[in-house]
């Protein structure tokens, strides 16, 4: 099929509208996004609909009208909370669900009893509902699971040869698509967070919930309140990834990312590549770009990109919804604690894998080394050490480290006091060295309690006897002390049950396990 592109002229929307009326399908522009209209009425033209799309059948689409007149006969009943938002709001980004009629067919409600109404702000749009003589079904002019077109270009790049026409209206507006609310429940629930928020819904008709999967997605064994919220959406080709963190903590992790691009606000200080998505404090402005600027990722073909997080508030919670649909509700938190956790027993291959990691880029902080710095001009740590093993172990204002050693461990009853000195310290110092997502690497993490400020914890594991010949080549110590010295540590079962990630330090692929273990994480 030739797609025809039609202009916004009186005689091309005529044209338009006599498609519709014909059983044909017509993409359009309104304030949020195009959508692809049919014939509301004509069962045959809104199932080409979904043909085209390649949209589910069970997804229901909004049936748009020109005229507030025109709901009446779609609806079983304009309830009091349906006229108050009708009155209040249209023509308008904000699409109500009410009960149908027997005007609207199983095709275009996807087999519920409910139909969704909107009459859209856009004049081309409502010129052309008016045009075609009919109500006008029309989900977002995109393939199914795609960014929705905010651009007459995106639509021609999913529709070209596939539908009868596209009216080319410029940019919308908004750039996200409308406010969804069902009024078939008890409590009015927002199915889709839009243009016109909850707070101005609220002062209309009163109390407004919304619904559990607009901010967290879906449950497995969750009903859809709406068929939308089920399927993969507004995905790019891209492996999208939410950075939650200030604009600074931000900055630093995806310059880190040299293979990477940034889906970032203009005011970000960005070294790799990047597509913008509006200003930080500007809502309004994200929204308009998002749905482009993740099309521009595709056309620049990035694979991985990590995205700033906007403020999930007013219209923010429209950006923050479709954004973490784009990235299948992939988040890294990094205002959580940040480290990656690196431990294992002695001998297991801790510091091999400490090795390669560096070798990939990552800031590795080894505490070992850092045990021995935290004594540095330390008054008031070697003034605890003192009052707990006595004074003989400072020389002047130093530490006589062999002395301390000689007391400390001497029984697990003073290595563990001194354990509960030292973690804490040797912590705070990584802490302050660290970049984000730096790699922590500490053989006593777990005795520690260092793992509470791991986002994710790997843990090296090997055979006791490939153990045991490391530590006492290495060590060069007797098989009697190494043996002493591995059982008084935790067994495997520990480390395993409590790593996210395990590394199996006697196999041949432990540099494959590495990276397959670091993809994952990242
Ligand atoms: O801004 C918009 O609303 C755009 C423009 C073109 O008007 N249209 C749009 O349509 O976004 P669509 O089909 O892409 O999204 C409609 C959403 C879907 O998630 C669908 O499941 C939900 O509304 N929906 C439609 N009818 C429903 C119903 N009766 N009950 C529950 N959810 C419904
Ligand atoms: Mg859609």
């Amino acid at each position: 099929m030739q797609t025809k592109i039609l202009s916004t002229s009186e005689y091309d929307i005529s044209l338009a509208g006599k498609m519709i009326a014909d059983g044909g399908l017509v993409a359009f522009p309104t304030e949020t996004v195009y959508g692809l209209g049919a014939n509301a009425l004509d069962d045959e033209a809104v199932k080409s609909i979904y043909t085209a799309k390649g949209r589910p059948s069970d997804n229901p689409l909004i049936v748009h009208v020109s005229d507030k007149a025109d709901i009446a006969p779609l609806v079983k009943e304009i309830t009091p909370k349906a006229q108050a938002l009708i009155d209040k709001f249209f023509p308008a980004p904000l699409t109500i669900i009410l009960p149908k009629s027997e005007k609207i067919g199983k095709v275009v409600s996807g087999g519920l009893d409910t139909v969704a109404v909107r009459m859209p702000e856009n004049e081309t749009a409502r010129r052309l509902i008016k045009a075609s003589g009919c109500p006008v079904a029309a989900p977002s002019a995109n393939t199914s699971g795609l960014p929705s077109p905010t651009k007459a270009k995106y639509v021609i790049d999913d529709m070209s040869g596939k539908i009868d026409a596209i009216i080319d209206g410029g940019d919308c507006a908004f750039g996200v698509e409308s406010t969804v609310i069902t009024l078939a429940t008890e409590t009015p629930t927002i199915l889709r967070p839009g243009a016109v928020t909850r707070e101005m819904i609220e002062a209309v008709i009163g109390r407004v919930d919304v619904a559990r999967a607009v901010l967290e997605g879906m449950k497995n064994d969750e009903v859809a309140a709406s068929p939308g919220m089920k399927y993969k959406h507004y995905a790019p080709k891209a492996k999208v990834v939410i950075v939650d963190a200030n604009k600074k903590a931000y900055e630093d992790f995806v310059n880190a990312r040299q293979d990477a691009f940034a889906l970032c606000f203009e005011e970000d200080n960005i070294t790799i590549p990047k597509v913008t998505f509006g200003r930080e404090n500007d809502d309004l402005s994200q929204a308009r770009e998002l749905f482009d600027a993740l099309r521009q990722l595709d056309e620049m073909g990035a694979k991985k990109v990590y995205a700033r997080i906007p403020n999930a508030t007013g219209v923010g919670m429209a950006v923050y919804n479709r954004l973490i649909r784009a990235a299948a509700f992939n988040i890294i938190d990094l205002k959580k604690p940040f480290f990656i956790g690196l431990t294992g027993q002695s001998g297991a291959g801790k510091g091999y894998v400490g090795k390669h990691l560096s070798a990939l880029g990552f800031n590795v902080l080894d505490c070992d080394k850092f045990v021995k710095k935290i004594y540095d001009n330390n008054a008031e740590l070697l003034q605890k050490l003192a009052a707990e093993f006595g004074n003989d172990i400072l020389k002047g204002n130093t530490l006589d480290r062999k002395r301390l050693a000689e007391i400390a461990f001497s029984s697990k009853e003073n290595t563990d006091k001194l354990n509960k000195i030292v973690h804490p310290e040797v912590i705070a110092l990584c802490e302050k060295e660290a970049k984000p997502l730096a790699v922590l690497d500490a053989p006593q993490l777990f005795e520690a309690g260092a793992q509470s400020k791991c986002y994710k914890v790997i843990s090296v594991v090997a055979p006791y006897d490939i153990r045991l010949k490391r530590i006492m080549e290495r060590d060069k110590i007797t098989k009697e002390q190494a043996d002493a010295r591995l059982n008084a540590q935790l067994d495997e079962e520990y480390y395993i049950n409590h790593s996210d990630f395990v590394i199996y330090n006697n196999a041949e692929d432990v540099d494959i396990q590495i990276k397959k273990i670091m993809e994952e994480i990242l």
